[in-house]
């Protein structure tokens, strides 16, 4: 496969939210002329490594990259269109946070390149964004949206679902509120409550309570039935689109295809003669920049993986999508067939089925416990 997707970090926020536990940090001041020189730095040095190949997606991801001004988004895009073969229909998503001050960029953007975007909208009602920790009323974010759905022909924005005291009745009218107001794709979030950040400090203090699984597996029905029924099914565990709206940059990660990443923490999976690559850059921001400064790239893993591992995220990955994966590719990766008697036990118990095609995928009643059924599929 000759194409590749290339994903770029911002690694700073505004403020740091209480669950969130990606590579995001908060600064007084931002050296944003060090930062976009470094990054295109680190761009040129891959695009030299991996040769002039075809670009499919770029994605600006983060933290918060709606904070990089328009002209640092320009130059990358400018750079990775001169440096690798742009697809002619090569999607550049830019994740943005939906506060009035980053919309006010959203032109910039559009002309820097960027034809799709990705907001952080979390919920519709300001008590539960107070909860959350964020910087934005739910009028202030529904302007965003509406200002990137006259700006942008495509957007997305995500919420965040099973939050403390949700009640199954309010999710559905906020789902069908984000419905009314999304053109052709979702992304709905389950809350998980990631180790190290605030949210697992008051869980742990009893202070934060979330759903028990009863109640997170009934919110999780009615975001299945409601958004199927408005024409925006999941196509990946979190993802519901249209079909043919489907993010194709992230469709790249669960098909195990080959992307690049550069910026501090960005991770990246490239094939080689010896096997698939698996590579990540220095997390720390400012580290990340002095690596950079002094030579070229900050890349602190470049691993080949064994098949086993190559096999496992192929299912890991895979198994996210309704398509479901191709058994006859987990067999060139891992050089064995899927254990039968797995496969025919989880069938057995309604949690996998196979395709009319004969691809194999989570049934709906073993996506709510993804995590076990491929587990299980892979050991
Ligand atoms: C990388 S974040 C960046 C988005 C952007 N900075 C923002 O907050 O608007 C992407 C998305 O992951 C989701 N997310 C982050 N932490 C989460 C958590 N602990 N549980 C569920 N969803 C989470 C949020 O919906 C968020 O918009
Ligand atoms: S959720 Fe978004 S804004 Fe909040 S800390 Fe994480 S990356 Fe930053």
């Amino acid at each position: 496969m000759d194409s590749l997707a290339l994903y770029i970090h911002w690694p700073f926020c505004l403020a740091k939210c209480p669950y969130c536990d990606f590579n995001s940090h908060v600064r007084d001041r931002i050296p944003q002329a060090r930062f976009r020189a470094a990054l295109r730095r680190e761009l040129a040095w891959e695009a030299e490594r991996l040769g002039h190949r075809r670009l499919t997606s770029i994605f600006f991801g983060g933290g918060t990259p709606s904070l990089m001004e328009p002209d640092t988004v320009a130059d990358l895009i400018a750079d990775a269109k001169r440096l690798f073969k742009p697809a002619d229909d090569l999607e550049i998503t830019l994740e943005a946070n939906p506060t009035s001050v980053e919309a006010e960029r959203f032109h910039g953007f559009k002309q820097a390149g960027v034809n799709r975007v990705s907001l952080g909208v979390q919920a519709l009602n300001d008590a539960d964004l107070k909860m959350l920790g964020r910087g934005h009323t739910a009028a202030e974010a529904l302007r965003a949206v509406d200002l990137a759905a006259s700006i942008f022909d495509r957007y997305s924005f995500d919420l965040i679902y099973a939050r403390p005291g949700q009640t199954v009745d309010g999710w559905r009218q906020e789902l069908q509120e984000a419905i009314s107001r999304a053109r052709d794709h979702l992304s709905l979030y389950q809350l998980t409550i990631e180790y190290g950040t605030m949210f697992a400090r008051l869980r742990d203090a009893g202070k934060l309570m979330p759903p028990d699984n009863d109640h997170a597996r009934a919110l999780w029905d009615v975001t299945q039935e409601v958004t199927a029924k408005a024409g925006l099914p999941a196509y990946e565990i979190s993802n519901h689109a249209r079909p043919g709206a489907e993010s194709r940059h992230n469709l790249i990660y669960w098909r195990y295809g080959e992307y690049v990443g550069v910026g501090p923490g960005a991770h990246g999976r490239i094939a080689s003669a010896k096997g698939r690559r698996a590579q990540a850059t220095e997390s720390h921001p400012e580290m990340w920049l002095t690596v950079v400064e002094t030579e070229g790239h900050a890349l602190v893993e470049d691993d080949i993986l064994s098949a086993e591992e190559q096999a496992d995220e192929f299912l890991l990955m895979g198994l996210r999508l309704s398509e479901g994966i191709e058994p006859a590719d987990f067999q060139a990766m891992s050089g064995r067939d899927l254990d039968p008697g797995r496969v025919a036990s989880l069938i057995a118990d309604g949690m996998v089925e196979y395709t009319p095609r004969g691809r194999i995928r989570v049934s709906a009643e073993g996506f709510p416990v993804l995590d076990a059924v491929v587990a299980d599929l892979a050991a």
